[in-house]
């Protein structure tokens, strides 16, 4: 298994630039499949999760051809399968949205039941609850979901809660009912506005996504396109709060400021220096003796995103006084901060808030990443640690963050991926 192996105690320097969001690009991928003409997206993360759905589509019969390493065609005028393997939804939960895909192009679709995760139960009775809604008729046996409906018909649907991936699902299979669909308290991520704006530019009528009310006119058919995802908020946040950690002086390329106003905002009340511009943002903790202790609670877009929680919590370690974080969203995603224990840092947690003493420094040691952003969380401490660290189960971080490595690297990190013992050795030696 592959390991990040850091040592740690530089700032990190220079910019960086951020790929396209995964989450954006994983309801794309599923939505290029509601029609059977050619579609082509471009700034793809080349990372793990993306791979594995575009492995899921060409399992049921969609013609994936790679352009380039961000740049997809994909065909899906031979879809051969409505049934997705539990093979796909093991490794990532958002296969579930070629059931909304699938439903609403051919009015049947089968997918493996997503189980709980690292971070929580993770339920899916709101997508259920929407399919149901537009006139489908659901299934759960045998750990398969399998929705069918004869006619697909608009509907007005509250989701109880904000859920993404509701959203976007119930979308998708909207598109292609009749008549007029209302999604009320829908969720206002960036990426459920890039599902739209996707969907819109293959001929959807959808209005309002971005606020809580979208509205969905249904079209009989949608045709192809060519599109772009939008830059990845989560990992420019990372590079953003690993500059903080590391008291550093970094400027991250390629981002959508608006999209980063919740950890702007809270890299301010740190002490940080944050400069803006049209497409970047920078960093500039290198002139701040110790972080400044403050306050965060997880909430929807744009409150602050509990995908960023770990990494938060992770510079919070380095405040001095006492920070809290309090996690809304999900029940269990505080496993990681043991092993952020285990270099030193000082948290107690108590049902869903971690209480934060703030040390001056992290110590390097061996710790292993339990779920993708506890593991970018752990590489922030390692990168501020005096000494080395050794980041076990990489592969996670590299579900979600494309050459990671590297781009820590060209802002002076020693850091490297090692794919045995030996090179971590061999790493350690040239860096001691
Ligand atoms: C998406 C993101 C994930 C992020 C999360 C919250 C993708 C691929 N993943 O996940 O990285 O952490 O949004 O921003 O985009 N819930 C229900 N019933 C449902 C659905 C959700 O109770 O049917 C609950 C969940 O358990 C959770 C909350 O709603 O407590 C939010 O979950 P949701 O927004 O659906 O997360 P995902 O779409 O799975």
């Amino acid at each position: 298994m592959d390991q990040f192996v850091i040592k740690g105690g530089k700032p990190l320097e220079g910019h960086v630039t951020i790929g396209g969001a995964k989450n954006a690009a994983l309801a794309i991928l599923a939505a290029s499949i509601m029609t059977g003409d050619v579609v082509l997206i471009d700034n793809l993360p080349d990372v793990r999760d993306i791979n594995v759905m575009l492995g899921a589509m060409e399992e049921i019969g969609a013609k994936v051809d790679r352009i380039d390493r961000h740049t997809v065609r994909i065909d899906g005028a031979n879809i051969s399968s409505l049934s997705v393997d539990y093979e796909f939804i093991k490794k990532i939960r958002a296969s579930y949205y070629l059931l909304g895909a699938l439903l609403g192009r051919f009015r049947q679709a089968e997918v493996a039941l997503p189980g709980g995760c690292a971070i929580g139960a993770r339920p899916i009775d709101l997508h259920i609850k929407g399919f149901k809604a537009l006139g489908a008729d659901i299934d759960i046996s045998y750990g398969l979901i399998s929705a069918k409906a004869k006619e697909l018909t608009g509907s007005h649907i509250y989701l109880d809660k904000v859920s993404v991936g509701a959203t976007i699902n119930i979308l998708m299979a909207a598109t292609l009912a009749k008549g007029k669909t209302i999604i009320e308290n829908a969720a206002k991520e960036p990426h459920v506005v890039d599902a739209a704006n996707f969907l819109n530019s293959m001929g959807a009528n959808i209005r309002g996504a971005g606020t809580d009310v979208i509205r969905i006119v249904g079209v009989d058919s949608l045709h192809g396109t060519e599109y772009s995802v939008i830059p990845d908020q989560i990992e420019a946040g990372t590079f953003m709060f690993a500059a903080a950690a590391t008291h550093g002086n970094v400027t991250v390329h390629n981002v959508i400021p608006r999209h980063l106003e919740a950890t702007t905002a809270k890299l301010l009340e740190t002490g940080c220096e944050i400069t803006e511009y049209d497409d970047a943002v920078r960093v500039n903790a290198s002139n701040l003796e110790q972080l400044i202790r403050t306050q965060v609670t997880t909430l929807p877009y744009p409150g602050f995103p509990t995908d960023m929680q770990p990494q938060m919590t992770a510079v919070l370690g380095l405040a001095l006084g006492t920070s809290t974080v309090t996690e809304s969203i999900f029940e269990n995603r505080f496993k990681y901060v043991d092993e952020l224990a285990r270099m030193g840092a000082r948290i107690q947690v108590e049902s869903n808030i971690a209480i934060i003493t703030g040390v001056e420094r992290y110590t390097g040691a061996r710790v292993a990443a339990p779920d993708l952003r506890a593991g970018a969380a752990l590489c922030i401490a390692g990168l501020a640690a005096d000494g080395i660290s050794v980041i076990d189960d990489a592969y996670y971080v590299q579900r979600g963050y494309e050459h990671f490595e590297q781009k820590m690297q060209d802002l002076g990190a020693d850091m490297e991926l090692a794919d045995s013992e030996h090179a971590a050795r061999k790493f350690i030696l040239r860096v001691s």
